[in-house]
């Protein structure tokens, strides 16, 4: 998985003050990839699923979509079911704060092309991308980066904040913290070819 263009404190993600959490649109929801990445996202804790995202998704029935899937999940009628201009509406509406992307190769990039306001919008967000555009690293991606250290790292070098700080802002340990950001930075490191 890549992850790239994060951005923390826009107006589309603010900067949260309680345990991490993500407001998630899935891109790409009716194929393979997306609908497997929103049956984990409808059961973790720190995700709330706020779109399912297609060209034709009017009139689809949760259930059909995620065969299988626990009622229980989609308790209170589940995330909304958008086509590309629904998913600007919610960005612009401020409920989705992260997308992932799991669409055929060079159709996020085609999409951006297609649509200058999304390519804005999409701009403040945080994106994680199930598809292989950006694997070489390209473009401020940073390719197979956990979560856990991304989120550590940018606490720690975009915020400017202590490890006592990114413990209570995380809920992590502060020995986790210290591994975190040694880890992470490894990696980054060995992405920006730095010794
Ligand atoms: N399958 C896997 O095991 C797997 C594992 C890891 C990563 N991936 C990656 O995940 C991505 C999706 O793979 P998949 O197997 O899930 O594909 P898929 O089953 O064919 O699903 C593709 C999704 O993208 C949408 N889509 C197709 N063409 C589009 C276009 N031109 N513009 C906008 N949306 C379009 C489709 O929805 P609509 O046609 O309804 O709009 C569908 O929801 C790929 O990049 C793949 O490399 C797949």
């Amino acid at each position: 998985m890549t992850i790239g263009q994060v951005t923390t404190g826009t107006a589309n993600a603010p900067v949260s003050t309680g345990p991490l959490t993500a407001r998630v649109a899935v891109l790409g929801a009716t194929g393979y990839a997306g609908g497997e990445f929103a049956r984990l996202a409808l059961a973790h804790p720190g995700i709330t699923l706020d779109a399912l995202v297609a060209r034709a998704l009017a009139g689809q029935e949760l259930e059909a979509m995620l065969p299988g899937i626990d009622p229980r999940a989609l308790a209170g009628g589940g995330p909304a079911r958008v086509d590309f201009d629904g998913l600007l509406e919610r960005i612009e509406g401020g409920t989705v704060d992260t997308l992932v992307i799991a669409l055929p190769h060079g159709a996020w990039t085609a999409l951006l092309a297609e649509r200058p306001a999304l390519a804005r919008a999409a701009e403040g967000l945080r994106l994680l991308d199930l598809w292989s555009d950006h694997r070489d690293g390209s473009a401020g991606y940073v390719y197979g980066l956990p979560e856990a250290y991304r989120d550590t790292l940018l606490m720690r070098l975009v915020e400017g904040m202590s490890g006592a700080e990114i413990a209570e802002r995380s809920g992590l340990t502060p020995a986790s913290v210290r591994v975190n950001l040694h880890r992470g930075m490894k990696l980054l490191r060995e992405h920006l070819g730095a010794s």
